[in-house]
C-alpha cells in the first residue's frame, strides 16, 4: 500500500512537470528559430544557446517567470512583442512556459520513473523556507540511499557540493548554511537542492532572504 502512495507520488510529479525538449524548444522551433536561430544575438535552436542568453544577458531567470525576459516578450511587457509579426501566444502556452520555469528551467524533467522503480525516496521539503542563515533539508527514504547531493544557482551554477551522502530508511535531514564550498556566504536568492541517486535526480527550490 505504501509503495503503492509513493509511485502515485512520483508518478505526479513527473507527469505534472513540464519536459523542455517535448513541450517547450518545439515552440521555440515553430515560432522563433525563423529569426532567432543563429545569426548573431538570442539563439532559440537549442537549450544550452537559451541559456546563453542574448548580447544584453540572461533572458531566463529560473525559478523566476515574472522577471525573465523571454517571458516579458511574450507577454508584452516588453516591448516589441515576441513572437514578432506574428500573433501573440495564448494564455495556455505563456503559463506552459512560465511553468517550466518556474520548475528551475531543467533541460531534463528531475524526476524520472524507470518501469523498475529503483529505491523510493522524496524531499519533503526544507525548514524554514524561506531562510537565514541555515536550513534543513528533509529527505524520506524507504530503502537505504547512497547518492550526490549538491546546491546550484538559479543559472544553474553549482555553490555547494554536498559530496556523497548516505540516507537511511525514514526521514533524514541535511543541514545548509547558506554558503559555498568555500564558506563564503552567499546572497539573497533562489537556489536548488539537487539530490542525485543512479538516474534518479530529485531538485526542491530554497529562498535564501537576508
Ligand atoms: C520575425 C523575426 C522574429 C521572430 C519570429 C521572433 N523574434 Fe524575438 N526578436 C526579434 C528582433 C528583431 C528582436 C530585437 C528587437 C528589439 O529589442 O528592438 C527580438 C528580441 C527578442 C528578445 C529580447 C532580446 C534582448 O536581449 O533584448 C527576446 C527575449 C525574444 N526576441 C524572444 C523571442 C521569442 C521567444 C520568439 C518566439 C516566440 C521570438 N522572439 C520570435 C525578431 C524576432
Amino acid at each position: 500500500m505504501k509503495r503503492l502512495i509513493v509511485m502515485a507520488l512520483l508518478l505526479s510529479i513527473a507527469g505534472a512537470q513540464v519536459d523542455y525538449n517535448s513541450q517547450i524548444q518545439t515552440i521555440f522551433n515553430d515560432k522563433c528559430t525563423s529569426c532567432h536561430g543563429g545569426s548573431g544575438g538570442l539563439n532559440l535552436s537549442s537549450y544550452d544557446e537559451l541559456m546563453k542568453g542574448s548580447n544584453s544577458g540572461a533572458v531566463i531567470k529560473a525559478g523566476d517567470a515574472s522577471n525573465s525576459l523571454l517571458i516579458q516578450r511574450i507577454d508584452g511587457s516588453v516591448t516589441p512583442q515576441m513572437p514578432q509579426g506574428g500573433d501573440a501566444f495564448s494564455d495556455s502556452v505563456i503559463s506552459l512556459i512560465k511553468k517550466w520555469i518556474n520548475e528551475g528551467a531543467l533541460e531534463q524533467v528531475s524526476v524520472t520513473v524507470e518501469s523498475q522503480l529503483p529505491s523510493h525516496f522524496e524531499i519533503v521539503g526544507n525548514y524554514p523556507n524561506p531562510f537565514n542563515p541555515h536550513t534543513r533539508i528533509v529527505i524520506s527514504t524507504m530503502t537505504h540511499v547512497q547518492g550526490q547531493a549538491s546546491i546550484v544557482t538559479s543559472s544553474g551554477k553549482s555553490v555547494y557540493d554536498f559530496g556523497p551522502v548516505s540516507f537511511k530508511p525514514g526521514s533524514n535531514s541535511l543541514i545548509w548554511r547558506g554558503q559555498n564550498s568555500r564558506g563564503n556566504t552567499l546572497s539573497s536568492g533562489i537556489y536548488f537542492f539537487i539530490l542525485k541517486h543512479d538516474d534518479l535526480v530529485v531538485t526542491h527550490r530554497m529562498i535564501l532572504l537576508k
